[in-house]
């Protein structure tokens, strides 16, 4: 209760300090995005990324974009954008992933229905950077004020994680965490040597087609190699919310253990578990999502009191189970047992 309180008041001081600067002329879509050597701006409005930051509009030349297997992040619904540097175009790496060119910036913003005494059906929670400049990639985050129009930069390196509880607007006085993921958790998925570059969502087997124009050469669009429809689900479940970490590439926590569509018949299906950190079992047993260990670390893991060695995975990065997870991962598993 008292961190809600004091939530409050973090916000109401965000929307005060906002205020101010309308007052005082800020230039609306100032430059950084021309320059993003430059430090980040305070607020997201001068980041030059939206022309009209109140309504989510991107700025001119700020492509939207959807990824098909979308990570799962608590409930929330995600905008993404994707900014290149005018002339130039993103590449592919002698790893095979794409590369982007130096100024390129991937923004993804966060929104959630119905919280309490914001602004629209869906508000924004915070706002998500990806800054690729000459010594590398940056990773930034900004959290939305209350009234929802005009969002803060966490600031510094290494920030910490932020936990809020969101309350309900239905009055029921329900709240449910939500946690805003500190600069290490951001690298804990981003930065696991999957490829070289830390974009996730922008990927040979994870990209939306609509893209095709901001490459060099268009990438061809995979298909997934699934035996059914189960499969095919499960996979890109897996290619969603697991392989950032789960890419069978040698560096990396227990990267070994690939979930990646080709190896993930032979690496689950009557495969015992790997991991001295973790409980031991089998990963899949064909038609039992029970006695499955990637269903009991994706979803009853989470269970309060939860009894068994495993894990909940993904191990950052949410704060419940995925319902979808559930749904996909056991009818994947109950429609081995046919075979
Ligand atoms: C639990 C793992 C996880 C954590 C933690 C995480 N991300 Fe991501 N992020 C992903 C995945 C998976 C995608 C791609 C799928 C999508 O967009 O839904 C992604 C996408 C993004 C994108 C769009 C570009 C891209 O890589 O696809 C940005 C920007 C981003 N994340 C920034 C951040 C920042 C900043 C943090 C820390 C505050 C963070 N992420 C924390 C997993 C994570
Ligand atoms: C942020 C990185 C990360 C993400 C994302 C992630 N995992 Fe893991 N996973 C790990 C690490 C590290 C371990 C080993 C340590 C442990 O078990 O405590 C592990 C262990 C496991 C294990 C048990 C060990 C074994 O050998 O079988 C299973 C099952 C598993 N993960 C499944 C998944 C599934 C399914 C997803 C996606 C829903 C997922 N993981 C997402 C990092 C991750």
């Amino acid at each position: 209760m008292k961190r809600t309180v004091l939530l409050l008041a973090i916000w109401a001081l965000g929307a005060v300090a906002c205020d101010e600067a309308d007052e005082a002329g800020a230039p609306a879509g100032a430059a950084w995005l021309d320059d993003v050597e430059q430090p980040l701006p305070q607020w997201l409005s001068d980041t030059g990324l939206f022309a009209d930051v109140r309504t989510f509009t991107p700025a001119e030349g700020v492509a939207p974009y959807y990824p098909p297997y979308p990570l799962w992040s608590s409930g929330a619904d995600k905008a993404r954008l994707l900014a290149l540097p005018p002339g130039t175009a993103i590449g592919v790496g002698e790893d095979g992933g794409f590369v982007f060119p130096v100024g390129a910036v991937l923004a993804k913003t966060f929104t959630l229905e119905g919280i309490e005494g914001r602004r629209g059906e869906e508000v924004a929670v915070e706002t998500r950077l990806l800054i690729k400049r000459a010594a590398g990639w940056t990773f930034a985050v900004y959290h939305w004020n209350r009234e929802n129009t005009e969002a803060q930069l966490i600031a510094g390196e290494r920030w910490p994680e932020r936990r809020l509880e969101l309350e309900d607007a239905t009055g029921t006085g329900r709240t449910d965490p939500y946690t805003v993921p500190g600069e290490l958790d951001c690298r804990a998925c981003h930065d696991t040597h999957r490829q070289a570059e830390p974009v996730i969502g922008v990927d040979p087997l994870n990209f939306d087609p609509d893209l095709a124009p901001l490459f060099e050469v268009a990438p061809a669009p995979v298909e997934l190699p699934a035996a059914s429809p189960e499969e095919a689900a499960a996979m890109g479940y897996l290619l969603g919310n697991c392989v950032h970490c789960h890419h069978g590439r040698e560096k990396g926590d227990n990267a070994a253990f690939s979930l990646m569509p080709a190896a993930l018949r032979a690496n689950t299906v009557n495969q015992p578990t790997a991991s001295s950190a973790s409980g031991d079992g089998i990963r899949v047993v064909p038609g039992d999502p029970e006695g499955s260990a990637i269903y009991e670390a994706v979803v009853r893991a989470r269970d309060p009191g939860y009894p068994g060695d495993f894990k909940p995975m993904p191990p950052v990065g949410i704060d419940r189970v995925d319902p979808d997870a559930a749904a996909v991962l056991g009818a994947w598993i109950l429609s081995l047992e046919d075979e």
